[in-house]
């Protein structure tokens, strides 16, 4: 093994009530890929901002070629080579794409922005990443995926000598995750180190050389990347985690939620399933597929031109939330921090969101009861916190996404739409969100799952739909098929598809 680039020792890191690290060490050395693996709030994100100069540690150093440096602030950390892609995102929305690349350092003449060289350098750094988007679009236009894709563009146009990750394939699909590992592999061979944090384990062998694991705070092991899969989650989770899909098949009843012909022009086009109190139905898809489109319209977040929503046997009017909340529609989006979460407000206040409009038509709030109901979600789901007036913002990746779930769980929605629900996720805790699934059908809910991972389409869903184009293309019983069978309808080419 070289010399390090970079050195982290004893790192020890507090915040109110929590003591995120406790003693980290970590070496990153030129062209060595090094996994940071760990569960939802070991420290992971902790560690990376120390060496990002986003928080200062309260103890420990950094080396940087084997001399003691300080990393203050972000523009420190920028000057020693160290690029840091956070796993919520920091780009700005308003911003195009181009702004965004040259965000700080914007090529000037005779002292004002060159427009034009802007577009032309975002232009280079978007076909190295080789993704297609006009630099003029504004961010908050791209879907989650490209924009992580031009977070990771940004990282590049720095020359980073250090690349820091966290999380960036939680929103990849398949294609874009071996485009990304072609990516980090050229830069890790131009000698760059890399640290890459993931919760999906097969990426391990397939990007990394060495692991460090982080439990409570503390660096436990570090081990090649090649160690097996079941030595990884013991000694990340502390102890086997024996089954991974454990989908327990319900009785079927009533259709809970029916589309039929659900379109919009441009997005989705002749939409018609249903779901039945018991039932998980998967939709997958590729990303652009329309499979987020389709959820957010049946919610009544977005319009649709012609097609009908029912819940529960009652007509939904179109574009109308509040109506879909009442009959018992529930969405856990796949933006969570645009979407399914206010940042600012504390778990608790989080969790009851979506009861919190029944309680004061009432009259009154219960407080005190929703307080109980919050607490008991927040138990179920294993959310890490100092307890529920903890500020969701300063909550680990993960656990925020739990909160989004269990905000409906407190609603006790009827029939729930999941996007992509265990991105973030770490296994330990996937699997506990999949046992809650189950005890959603066993209790008659019906469950709506919409997901890029594939091993967890196949071994959660009861039944498979599959979208391209914007529309539905084949249906498949979850039990019978593989993922070639799933991949083989996803890229469908739709004829005479109205959609697209
Ligand atoms: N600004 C903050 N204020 C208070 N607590 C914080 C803050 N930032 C992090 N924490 C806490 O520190 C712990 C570690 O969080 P961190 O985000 O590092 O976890 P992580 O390993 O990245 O988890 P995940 O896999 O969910 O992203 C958590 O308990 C978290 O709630
Ligand atoms: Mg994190």
């Amino acid at each position: 093994m070289s010399e390090p680039i970079l050195r982290a020792e004893g790192l020890r890191k507090g915040f109110p009530g929590v003591q995120a690290l406790d003693g980290v060490d970590l070496s990153l050395c030129p062209g060595e890929v090094h996994v940071l693996l760990g569960e939802n709030g070991a420290g992971k994100s902790t560690l990376i901002k120390m060496l990002s100069g986003a928080y200062r540690p309260d103890e420990g150093r950094v080396l940087m070629d084997g001399r003691q440096v300080d990393i203050r602030t972000a523009g420190d950390a920028q000057r020693l080579g160290i690029s840091t892609i956070y796993q919520e995102f920091n780009l700005v929305p308003e911003l195009s794409v181009a702004e965004n690349l040259s965000l700080g350092r914007p090529p000037r003449r005779f002292g004002l922005i060159d427009k034009g060289a802007m577009v032309r350098q975002a232009r280079e750094l978007l076909a190295r990443v080789e993704v297609d988007v006009d630099p003029r679009t504004p961010v908050a236009r791209l879907g989650i995926a490209r924009m992580q894709m031009v977070e990771i563009a940004k990282a590049l146009a720095l020359n980073a000598r250090v690349l820091i990750m966290d999380e960036p394939t939680a929103v990849l699909t398949t294609s874009e995750v071996d485009k990304l590992f072609v990516l980090v592999r050229q830069l890790r061979d131009e000698g760059v180190a890399v640290a890459f944090i993931t919760h999906h384990l097969e990426e391990i062998a397939a990007i990394g050389d060495r692991v460090t694991v982080l439990r409570d705070g503390r660096s436990v092991a570090e081990v090649p990347a090649d160690t097996a899969q079941d030595e990884l989650v013991r000694l990340m989770v502390g102890r086997p985690i024996d089954q991974q899909f454990p989908r327990r098949p319900a009785e079927l009843g009533e259709p809970l939620l029916k589309v039929t012909g659900l379109s919009r022009r441009g997005a989705f086009d002749d939409v018609s399933f249903e779901v039945r109190a018991g039932e998980v139905v998967g939709i997958s898809g590729l990303v652009g597929a329309g499979r987020t489109e389709v959820a957010r319209a049946v919610f009544g977040a977005d319009r649709y031109d012609s097609g009908e929503v029912t819940v529960r046997g009652r007509r939904l009017p179109p574009h109308d939330v509040h109506a879909a909340m009442e009959a018992g529609l529930g969405l856990v989006p796949e933006d969570r921090k645009g979407q399914g979460l206010v940042l600012t407000a504390d778990i608790g206040e989080n969790l009851g969101l979506v009861t919190l409009r029944d309680a004061t038509r009432a009259g009154f709030v219960d407080r005190k009861g929703q307080r109980t109901a919050a607490t008991k979600v927040a138990d179920q789901l294993a959310i890490r916190m100092t307890g529920l007036n903890q500020e969701v913002r300063t909550l680990s990746g993960g656990n925020q996404q739990k909160v989004v779930i269990g905000k409906w769980l407190v609603a006790d929605a009827h029939v729930l739409i999941l996007d992509e629900p265990t991105r973030g996720i770490d296994v330990g805790a996937k699997v506990e969100i999949y046992q809650l699934v189950n005890e959603l059908t066993d209790s008659g809910r019906a469950v709506l799952m919409i997901s890029s991972d594939l091993p967890e389409i196949l071994g959660m869903s009861d039944r498979i739909l599959v979208m391209a184009r914007g529309r539905l293309v084949g249906e498949l019983a979850a039990g019978e098929a593989t993922q070639d069978d799933v991949m083989a309808l996803a890229v469908t080419e739709v004829e005479g598809s109205r959609a697209r």
